[in-house]
C-alpha cells in the first residue's frame, strides 16, 4: 500500500460512500477539495525538506489526503465541523483509518506515524510526549493544513464569499476586547472569544506563529498573507499588536 494512486483511490472510494443520489453537500465537497490541496502543499513541504525516501514520500502525500477524513461523517451526522459540539475531527479521523484503511504492507511504525499526524493535526499543540519519529509527520500535517486555510480565507475575502464560510461571524464586526486581550496575553485566540471576521483574522494571524517549518512562514510570507491581515486589522488600533506577532513569525 506504499503507493500514492490506491491511496487516492481509498480516498475517493471512502469520500464517494458520503455521496447521496451522486452528490456530497456543499461543506464536504468543500472539505474534499480542501483534502486534496493540502495533499500537494504536504508533498512541497515535504519536498522542500529533501524528505525524499520513497516511503516518507507516500507518508507526505497520504497525511495530507487523509488528515480531515472524519469531516464527512461529521457534517453528516452533525451538519457542522465544531468539533465541539460533535466529536474530535482528529481523533476520530485516526480511528475511521486504524479500522478502514488499506494496510497492506504498511510497516506499524509509518502506521503510527500517519495516524499520529491525523488525530494530532487539530490540536492546540502536538503533545510533547509525542515520539520523535512522529513529531515531524504531525509538524508537516499542521503547517500543510494551516497554509490552506490561510490562502482559503485570503481568496474568499478577495471573491466576498468569506460569510459562505463562517456564516455566524457575519453579525458582528469589530474587535472582541476580551479576544485581543487573550491574544496579548498568550499569543492565542480561542474560538470562544471570536464573534467577527476579524476576530477570525486575529486568531489566524496567531497560527503564524505556530508553523513548524521556516518554509511555510516563507511561502506565506511571499504571498502576502500575513501582510494582508494586518492591513484589514489595521482601523482596529492593535498595529503594536499585529507587527509584533509578524515580526515573531519572520523571525522563526
Ligand atoms: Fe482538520
Amino acid at each position: 500500500m506504499y503507493s500514492t494512486e490506491k491511496t487516492e483511490e481509498w480516498f475517493s472510494v471512502y469520500v464517494d460512500s458520503f455521496r447521496v443520489d451522486g452528490a456530497l453537500e456543499n461543506m464536504q465537497e468543500l472539505k474534499r477539495k480542501h483534502s486534496w490541496r493540502v495533499c500537494g502543499i504536504a508533498c512541497a513541504i515535504a519536498e522542500s525538506l529533501e524528505w525524499n525516501e520513497p516511503r516518507d514520500r507516500w507518508l507526505a502525500h497520504a497525511i495530507g489526503l487523509l488528515h480531515d477524513t472524519a469531516r464527512f461523517e461529521q457534517y453528516r451526522d452533525y451538519k457542522t465541523f465544531a468539533d465541539a459540539a460533535s466529536f474530535d475531527h482528529g481523533d476520530r479521523g485516526a480511528e475511521i483509518l486504524a479500522r478502514e484503511f488499506d494496510w497492506e504492507d504498511v510497516e506499524d511504525g509509518d502506521r503510527e506515524k500517519l495516524l499520529a499526524a491525523v488525530r494530532f493535526h487539530n490540536k492546540i499543540e502536538i503533545p510533547p510526549k509525542t515520539p520523535l519519529a512522529q513529531y515531524r509527520w504531525c509538524a508537516l500535517a499542521r503547517d500543510a493544513d494551516k497554509i490552506d486555510v490561510f490562502r482559503m480565507v485570503q481568496s474568499r475575502i478577495d471573491n466576498g464569499t468569506i460569510y459562505d464560510m463562517l456564516p455566524r461571524h457575519k453579525k458582528v464586526t469589530g474587535l472582541s476586547p476580551a479576544l485581543v486581550e487573550e491574544v496579548r496575553a498568550t499569543g492565542r485566540g480561542s474560538y470562544k472569544n471570536a464573534r467577527s471576521l476579524q476576530d477570525y483574522r486575529l486568531i489566524q494571524l496567531t497560527w503564524g506563529l505556530d508553523l513548524n517549518f521556516p518554509v511555510s512562514a516563507a511561502t506565506l510570507r511571499e504571498e502576502g498573507i500575513f501582510a494582508r491581515i494586518a492591513e484589514d486589522l489595521e482601523k482596529y488600533e492593535i498595529k503594536d499588536l499585529t507587527g509584533e506577532i509578524i515580526k515573531k513569525i519572520y523571525n522563526m
